[in-house]
């Protein structure tokens, strides 16, 4: 009898540690890099290894950028003669071992694309049908994420599709982090928070800041229109369950002033930050936008609280997002194609989280801190005033 005891505790613990592997991959937004918005499928032994070391010698993995993913390609068109995977060995003659090793060496995580359907975007094998083996596939080779999408999927169901790859990482047994790319089609929102980490909410960015661009049958998005459609599923977002508005584009054709004003939306979103560009060959401007530290922090705050339009005028915008300590981030953005002015009495406005429950305090003064200039601007006590170019932003932390 007592025996039995003891081996249902065994069980039970045993239960209980290989969940609790799983619990807190993802407390902050991921941050990392990934392959496919600068290079597509066109992915090497040498491109990868070269990436990681720029990550570390740009002072990025530092910053946060952990994960290394390749995206679609990284396969051979056809899976060998027991269903297995294979890297393809003319893009990894080395195969992924020693690459997976290489990134780890360097003390980055690793991570693969596949997706829910009988082919990848790109036409590779997909997964349907080989869950289980491709998990254990991912786990014996030491992937640490696994980006999920969501093409060839005709008459599957979303749900049913993503939470059973979700079951198969489980079983596998190494944890990963779980990255839903279904384009925000089946509202993940509504049920992905127990099956993955992050997931899109919407189609594929493109580097534009202010438009649809087609892509002939698709729409692909630009920063704006992502941020539009990104900030309604806010009561949707928290520690551990990420909207995930795209991969960044900074680096790759928008403007300096562009490009910070896309990067600060996706920290007021608290968005994974999942580099884009060729790290290798970014310029200073380009690295000094994705190594913000004080703009990371707003994004990586541990209260996890998405941010939210406070006003929207006349395209001029106003975010705010609750910190942690009593801190406010304020993102001012104009959207419009002239030079604005703004002008933000903090002892007036009425600024409100309701859905979480934060005000910001009119009897305290905070110190503003510019996040862009690094400058300390004034205080609360006397209201902001400022200029901004077309697409630029001006983005404050609120101290107190
Ligand atoms: C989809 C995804 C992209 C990328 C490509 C790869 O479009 O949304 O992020 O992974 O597939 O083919």
């Amino acid at each position: 009898m007592r025996k039995a005891y003891c081996l249902v505790f065994t069980f039970l613990c045993l239960g209980s540690l290989t969940a609790q592997k799983f619990e807190g991959l993802a407390v902050r937004p991921p941050m990392g890099w990934n392959s496919w918005n600068t290079f597509g499928t066109n992915i090497s032994e040498s491109l990868i290894k070269e990436t990681a070391d720029a990550l570390v010698a740009s002072g990025m993995r530092d910053a946060g950028y952990v994960y290394l993913v390749l995206d679609d390609g990284w396969m051979s068109m056809e899976r060998d003669s027991a269903g297995n995977l294979v890297p393809d060995p003319k893009k990894f003659p080395g195969g992924l071992g020693a690459i997976v090793e290489y990134v780890h060496a360097r003390g980055l995580k690793f991570g693969l694309y596949n997706c829910a359907g009988t082919l990848t975007c790109a036409r590779y094998p997909g997964t349907r049908g080989y869950e289980y083996q491709d998990a254990r596939n991912y786990a014996a080779w030491d992937i640490d994420y696994l980006k999920f999408d969501w093409c060839n999927t005709a008459g599957i169901n979303a749900r049913e599709a993503y939470t059973t790859m979700s079951r198969a990482l489980r079983k596998a047994g190494r944890p990963m982090v779980f990255s839903i790319c279904e384009w925000g089609v089946n509202k993940p929102w509504q049920w992905a928070a127990p099956v993955g980490q992050l997931w899109r909410t919407t189609e594929d960015i493109y580097q534009v800041f202010d438009s649809v661009h087609n892509m002939g049958g698709w729409n692909a998005l630009s920063v704006m229109r992502i941020a539009d459609l990104n900030d309604s599923l806010r009561r949707y977002a928290g520690p551990g369950h990420w909207n995930d508005p795209d991969m960044l584009e900074v680096g790759n054709g928008m403007s300096y002033v562009e490009d910070r004003a896309h990067f600060s939306l996706w920290a007021m979103m608290a968005a994974p930050l999942m580099a884009g560009n060729d790290i290798r060959k970014m310029s200073g401007q380009t690295r000094d936008i994705l190594t913000n530290r004080e703009v990371i922090a707003v994004d990586q705050d541990l209260l996890g609280i998405q941010g939210f339009k406070y006003a929207d005028k006349d395209s001029l915008q106003t975010w705010f997002k609750p910190l942690q300590n009593g801190d406010w981030a304020v993102c001012f953005l104009n959207r419009s194609d002239r030079e604005r002015s703004v002008y933000f009495d903090w002892k007036k406005e009425p600024v409100t989280d309701a859905l979480y429950h934060y005000t910001l305090d009119k009897n305290s003064t905070y110190r503003l801190i510019n996040l862009w200039t690094g400058r300390e601007d004034g205080k609360t006590s006397r209201p902001f005033t400022g200029v901004l170019q077309p697409h630029d932003v001006i983005m404050l932390r609120l101290k107190k």
